[in-house]
């Protein structure tokens, strides 16, 4: 159990993906707000490092654990059920770049386990805790489920059942748990690295990880809602609403392609 409680804290946060990227930042200003952290990855060195650059690691845990396997995911729910949670930011999540026939399946199976069935399992197990603590649900889903991804057409597929889940329980448990779908564009994190997709145009859009994690806890200040992050990805969001599918699709298959 994490360390000492005090009157400014306000209670105990889950970050899956906090070994970088959009976890850090989740990190860094919830800590700031008086929360207590449980800061989830793989990667025991850059989780440390995500502790290290706290003001009060001694107050916050890690737990390490591959959302892509079941079985790990059973025993950390397990674990997480016993604690007194009143957040779970589901951020943790990855991409793979590649057309779908060449690129071999477990990868893309573990995206969709990864980014779609690990937050629903999570927030099934934990929602009796955050109702009775009137707690919280953070969604990182992304704009790639706003519409169909050439070349990442798994990833686009989790972020499409991830922000329609996320949105239909936001309805549901409106009153009683906060939830924020978040759905940014581009930012430079490990993500793109990661996914092996090409740098290009896309880079034009980006907006800095520590603004997309502020845009989103001001709108889980305001009462949960959906959340695009900054003008660039509103314009982002924005082409997606206005230019014919067939036309999107080719354009993304061509600046995917390579
Ligand atoms: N950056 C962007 O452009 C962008 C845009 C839209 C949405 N997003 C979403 O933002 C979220 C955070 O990504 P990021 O951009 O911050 O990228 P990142 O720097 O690569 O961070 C991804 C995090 O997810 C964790 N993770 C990945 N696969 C995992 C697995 N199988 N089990 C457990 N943890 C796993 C990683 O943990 P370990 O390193 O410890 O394994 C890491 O902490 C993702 O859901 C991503 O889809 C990113």
């Amino acid at each position: 159990m994490p360390g000492e409680w005090n009157s400014s804290q306000q209670g105990l946060v889950l970050i899956t993906g906090a070994s970088g990227g959009f976890g850090l930042h989740f990190a860094l200003q919830l800590e700031a707000q008086g929360y207590v952290l449980i800061l989830h990855g793989r990667d025991k060195t850059r989780l440390q490092m995500t502790l290290d650059a706290l003001e009060f690691p001694e107050r916050h845990q890690l737990m390490l654990g591959d959302l892509s396997s079941r079985k790990t995911l059973e025993s950390l729910i397990d674990a997480l059920v016993q604690m007194p949670i009143v957040g779970l930011v589901n951020n943790a999540g990855f991409g793979v770049w590649g057309g779908f026939e060449q690129r071999e399946s477990v990868p893309q199976l573990d995206v969709l386990r990864t980014d779609l069935l690990a937050p629903v399992a999570l927030a099934h197990a934990l929602l009796p805790k955050l109702k009775k603590n009137h707690g919280f649900i953070i969604n990182v889903s992304s704009l790639a489920g706003e519409s169909p991804l050439p070349y990442m057409a798994t990833y686009a597929a989790a972020k499409a059942g991830l922000t329609f889940w996320s949105e239909a329980i936001r309805a549901e448990l409106l009153g009683s748990v906060r939830v924020v779908t978040l759905a940014p564009g581009p930012s430079p994190t490990g993500f793109r690295q990661i996914s092996g997709a090409p740098q290009g145009k896309g880079s034009l859009f980006r907006i800095p990880a520590a603004q997309v994690v502020q845009s989103a806890l001001r709108v889980l200040k305001g009462g949960g809602g959906y959340c695009v992050p900054g003008f660039r990805h509103h314009l982002i969001w924005m082409m997606q609403k206005i230019v014919p599918r067939s036309v999107s699709l080719a354009m993304m298959a061509y600046y995917l392609r390579r």
